[in-house]
């Protein structure tokens, strides 16, 4: 089980599998960190009641033109929920190794499980994270698979799935009316499937060798990031990696590959990728998804004559079985679903 980064290994050296091309290594890292002014987003006005929708959807349509994401406040989740969540987040990879050992799987199908880096088993490199990830909706359904330890947990997450996928519905909603689609499009089998994916990344003995997550567009709707109070996130924009500021419970928004297809690119998901750092760090994904049997395609409606499908119709099974091969490559793993001009 050496391949675990939080099982068996001497955190003072680094196993040779784990060091990333040079090519790929992050910048170095004894440089000061400069934040970037990022578009923050006041949901206030559209979570309670709609007033001035038309505003908050421009201004979601130029953060993700200009920067591929955005961060949330008034968002309608509740700070004691997000830092209870971050708590028992924080507290089952505080827990001992033997209490999490129950739940490693090497399938990443399985509902439940806990395992390290991306694809082990497919990877050249690995990564500097571990992570707990299960489906999450509808929770009556899965609740009982849930880590049965830290005792919070299943309660915590329960109420955080619920209140966090009403806020994903939400901006899919306020996404879709800016793409001039039904503000219901998303909400039978292109939102089905929610799952949680809460991330660890161990201190690195030597951050500038290591990476938590590599450049990657995320392959599901939609992510709805809670990074706590810790630096590591970092977007690709106009060719330069730039930091994002981690702001304390306030919810970040990326758009995944799906939507990017759906929207035939008027949207685009943006590539990130996070850093390693010599603190501990954790940060809990929640992401929409379409249900695996679900037939994505670019919506009629945004396409015509002068703009047509830029992808195929393709069933969500077939892209994860995709991006999973290629190790989330974004070019390999979108090439087999374009349709080339
Ligand atoms: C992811 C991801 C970012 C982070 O889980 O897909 O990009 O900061 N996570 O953990
Ligand atoms: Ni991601």
């Amino acid at each position: 089980m050496e391949k675990l980064v939080f099982y068996g290994f001497n955190h003072q050296h680094i196993p040779p599998s784990f060091i990333i091309h040079p090519e790929k290594r992050p910048r170095k890292l004894d440089l000061p960190v400069v934040y970037h002014n990022t578009p923050i987003i006041d949901l206030k006005d559209c979570v309670d009641g709609a007033l001035d929708r038309s505003a908050t959807i421009q201004q979601i349509f130029k953060a993700i033109e200009e920067f591929g994401f955005f961060q949330l406040v008034n968002d309608g989740v509740h700070e004691e929920l997000m830092e209870e969540a971050m708590e028992v987040s924080k507290e089952f990879f505080e827990m001992p190794v033997e209490d999490r050992l129950s739940l490693y799987c090497e399938d990443p199908m399985h509902p439940v499980r806990v395992s390290s880096s991306i694809v082990y088993e497919n990877e050249e490199v690995h990564y500097w994270r571990d992570k707990l990830r299960h489906l999450c909706h509808p929770v009556e359904e899965f609740k009982h698979l849930w880590p049965s330890k830290p005792t919070k947990y299943r309660e915590v997450i329960a109420a955080y799935s619920v209140k966090v996928r009403a806020l994903a519905l939400k901006l899919l909603e306020l996404i879709c009316e800016g793409l001039g689609l039904q503000p219901d499009y998303f909400n039978g089998e292109l939102s089905q499937m929610q799952s949680i994916l809460i991330n660890h990344y161990p201190p690195s003995p030597d951050p500038s060798l290591t990476l938590g997550l590599p450049k990657h567009i995320d392959p599901n709707v939609i992510t709805i990031l809670l990074q706590g109070d810790s630096y590591g996130f970092q977007v690709l924009k106009d060719g330069e990696w730039i930091d994002v500021k981690p702001l304390p419970n306030t919810h970040l928004v990326v758009l995944g590959h799906q939507l990017q297809i759906i929207s035939n690119e008027k949207l685009k998901g943006v590539e990130h990728r996070v850093v390693s750092t010599n603190v501990s760090r954790t940060t809990i994904a929640m992401q929409i998804h379409p249900s695996m049997d679900c037939v994505v395609e670019p919506a009629k409606e945004v396409i015509d004559e002068g703009n047509p499908a830029k992808y195929r119709s393709f069933t969500y099974q077939e892209f994860v079985d995709s991006y999973l091969t290629s190790v989330i490559d974004t070019q390999k793993s979108t090439k087999p679903f374009k349709i080339l001009a």
